[in-house]
């Protein structure tokens, strides 16, 4: 379901790691948006430039030149009180939430950690929230009590899942988030970000290598090649009618019983 104004804009973003030479952005001049309640999902191969996007969207790195905006706040903005605002609006999950999940602290504290700091809780609400934001993601009081290396991987995305949502964010960026997991913890962490969605009315800029990955969470796709986006479209479009040769490329390597490209061909 989507909405006329775009929640996430990023606008002609250019970028290039220091050293790398303005010559060869890492990303060169991207525009994209996400709109209320929408699914974005950005494809391409390693190397593309898809987790340097991601940090610019969430304000980790700052664009050379053009910029990315949260209803119209600039997520680079300076400043104490800016930042926070920004972290409220857009968080970030990894693909690998061993390393964004201290080790040390228990799942309690981790979930308590941005409550805290963003004063949405007062001491003795902090219990009841931490408990609600382990339900929302499907997990029980009693996970409270354990450390990261005590879950396995689909837990602990989950837990780095309702660390995002304890902010109460409006846009999610996802990079890569059930890459590290098996086949079958996938789907559920996938439905999981989908009921999440319904739920509370997030938007989703949900980065994968995998197009399968892609077709099945995203609403629209935008296809990243070499730090240019080339093709974006609903997913379905995208997937039946790929225009961009790149496109065209990584659909015919998928098996052939999932790819729409070759299906249709062979009709
Ligand atoms: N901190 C950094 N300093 C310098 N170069 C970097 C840095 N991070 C990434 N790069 C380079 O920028 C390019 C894009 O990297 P990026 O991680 O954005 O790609 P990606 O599309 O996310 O790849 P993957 O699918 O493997 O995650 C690569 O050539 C990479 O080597
Ligand atoms: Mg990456």
């Amino acid at each position: 379901m989507m909405h006329a104004e775009p929640l996430l804009q990023i606008e002609n973003a250019r970028f290039a790691y220091a050293g790398h030479g303005a010559a060869k952005p890492t990303v060169d001049g991207v525009t994209l948006a996400v709109g209320r309640c929408e699914t974005l999902g950005l494809v391409g191969e390693s190397g593309c430039g898809k987790s340097t996007l991601a940090r610019l969207a969430v304000g980790l790195l700052r664009a050379d030149e053009g910029g990315v905006r949260v209803m119209g706040v600039d997520v680079a903005a300076a400043g104490a009180a800016a930042r926070l605002a920004r972290a409220r609006r857009v968080q970030m999950v990894f693909q690998d939430p061993y390393g964004s999940l201290n080790p040390r602290l228990r799942i309690r504290t981790l979930l308590a950690e941005p409550l805290r700091l963003h004063r949405l809780t007062t001491p003795d609400q902090e219990k009841s929230a931490v408990d609600e934001l382990l339900r929302q993601v499907g997990l029980p009081p009693t996970a409270s009590d354990k450390f990261p290396h005590e879950l396995s991987g689909g837990q602990r995305q989950r837990v780095a899942i309702a660390r995002a949502l304890a902010v109460r964010p409006q846009v999610l960026v996802c990079d890569e988030p059930v890459s590290a997991l098996d086949v079958s913890i996938q789907a559920q962490i996938l439905n999981l970000l989908r009921d999440l969605q319904q739920q509370l009315g997030l938007s989703y800029f949900f980065i994968s290598h995998d197009l399968r990955v892609v077709r099945y969470i995203a609403d629209r796709i935008a296809v990243m090649y070499q730090g240019r986006i080339v093709e974006t479209g609903p997913t379905d479009t995208v997937w039946q009618a790929p225009q961009h040769p790149y496109t065209q490329k990584l659909l015919a390597s998928l098996p052939p019983e999932l790819s729409g490209l070759q299906a249709a061909s062979a009709v």
